[in-house]
């Protein structure tokens, strides 16, 4: 049978960031709160030239050749911030990014959860159509307001990934359990760009639906905690896999316990730096994971927990290909922390006030962003991009 998984995956944040011992120091916050109780060191700051949209396309632009464009026949926009309530951000991408017209172009929303459920349909539609491909991207800004108590676990960014047969990163296997529940625990009104949380009960729920399905999934597949050789985790705040991984640790022998807790480490790695991207955030620990373990190699077998808020939890796993490394931008990561500039908090301040709002025409300076796909601002309320 055709393997159907992830050939490439590719990452893009924007180009300043601030630090989190800062952060601390200015909201009167013991930094060991913030680098240890949230585990956080950095945070990505999105500037207003910057929004799903352009982060989706730099990301998914530097991992497709001239021949991904004219076979993907699908792109899947995965998305909690979108920037309109009718269009797609999928249709300007296909635009900016020159992929073939003949293409569906689609928008998913269920909090962190829609770039799971995007990779899922990705995966079923190529199974049918295996000499097509379809791009999965995963884009968010995660906004809870100046001087709330989720300032710290903010941040931005987007992942991009094709879908395809015979792929070089990891076959994606059709294991899923999941669980759905109508509850309050985060969401954000359509009137708001901050989003509402009950941030203690966020998190319980988070790990009691990680529980659940994970018990499911043992019991469905007959797997247990032996068949992985890592887990990774949604990362809203990377103490919040930590607080997931430990509660199944006690499963595993002690020398397996270790190993899980090495590549969590490496999971972890890039979340640390860039905060949380929402519907990315798995596959940006993922990213983390295979760039920055020592250990893994082709069949291991790595489970994925997958949260959206509101409430959507699921379950699943990914086994390796021989040539994963492959898969992903040579570097592409490491380049891109090295050369973001540091704001200080007055100036975070500053940037995060200044975001696109209401209908007036505005311009922005984007002189000052590096990137190649940037918003220029609002004309006759439509967003102008411009590839630099
Ligand atoms: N040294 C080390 N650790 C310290 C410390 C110190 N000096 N001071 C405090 N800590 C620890 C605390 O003990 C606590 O650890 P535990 O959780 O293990 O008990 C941790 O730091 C955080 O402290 P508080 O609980 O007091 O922090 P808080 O009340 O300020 O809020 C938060 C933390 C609830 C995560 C808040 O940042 C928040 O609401 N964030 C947004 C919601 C969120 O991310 N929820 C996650 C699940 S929902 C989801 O996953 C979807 C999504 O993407 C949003």
């Amino acid at each position: 049978m055709t393997i159907i998984g992830i050939d490439k995956m590719s990452f893009f944040s924007p180009h300043q960031y601030i630090d989190m011992v800062e952060l601390a120091n200015a909201r009167g916050e013991e930094p060991n709160k913030y680098l240890i109780g949230i585990g956080q060191t950095e945070q990505a700051v999105i500037p207003a030239t910057q929004d799903v949209v352009t982060m989706a396309a730099n990301a998914a632009d530097e991992m497709l050749t001239a021949s991904d464009r004219k076979k993907i026949t699908m792109i899947l926009f995965a998305t909690e911030s979108g920037i309109d309530n009718s269009k797609s951000g999928a249709v300007y991408l296909q635009r900016l990014l020159g992929i073939n017209p003949y293409a569906r172009t689609i928008e998913l929303k269920q909090a962190c959860y829609a770039g799971t459920f995007a990779l899922m349909q990705a995966r079923d539609y190529v199974t049918l159509h295996p000499d097509e491909k379809v791009l999965v991207v995963a884009s968010d800004i995660a906004r809870y307001g100046l001087q709330t108590s989720g300032e710290v676990t903010q941040g931005g960014g987007a992942v991009a990934m094709l879908v395809a047969a015979n792929p070089m990163i990891a076959e994606i296997n059709q294991d899923s359990q999941f669980l759905s529940r109508d509850i309050m625990d985060f969401w954000r009104p359509v009137y708001a760009d901050t989003a509402r949380v009950d941030g203690k009960y966020s998190s319980n729920v988070y790990q009691d639906f990680f529980k659940t399905v994970w018990t499911r999934y043992k019991a469905k597949t007959g797997r247990d905690i032996a068949d992985f050789k890592a887990l990774a985790f949604h990362l809203p705040f990377t103490k919040m896999g930590l607080k997931a991984l430990r509660d199944i640790l006690p499963e595993a022998t002690d020398e397996q316990q270790v190993a899980l807790m090495d590549e969590f480490e490496a999971s972890r790695v890039y979340n640390k730096r860039i905060g949380n991207l929402y519907t990315g955030s798995l596959y940006l620990s993922l990213y983390s994971l295979l760039d920055n373990s020592q250990s893994l190699k082709a069949g291991d077998r790595i489970g994925m927990f997958s949260y959206g808020s509101g409430a959507e939890g699921e379950f699943y796993s990914l086994t390796l290909r021989p040539h994963f490394s492959a898969g992903l931008v040579t570097g592409q990561i490491d380049t891109l922390l090295a050369n973001r500039q540091y704001v200080t908090i007055a100036d975070y301040e500053k940037i995060f006030n200044n975001q696109l709002k209401g209908a007036a025409d505005r311009e922005f300076d984007f002189k000052g962003d590096p990137a190649k796909f940037v918003l220029h601002g609002l004309k006759n309320e439509q967003r102008q991009y411009i590839c630099n």
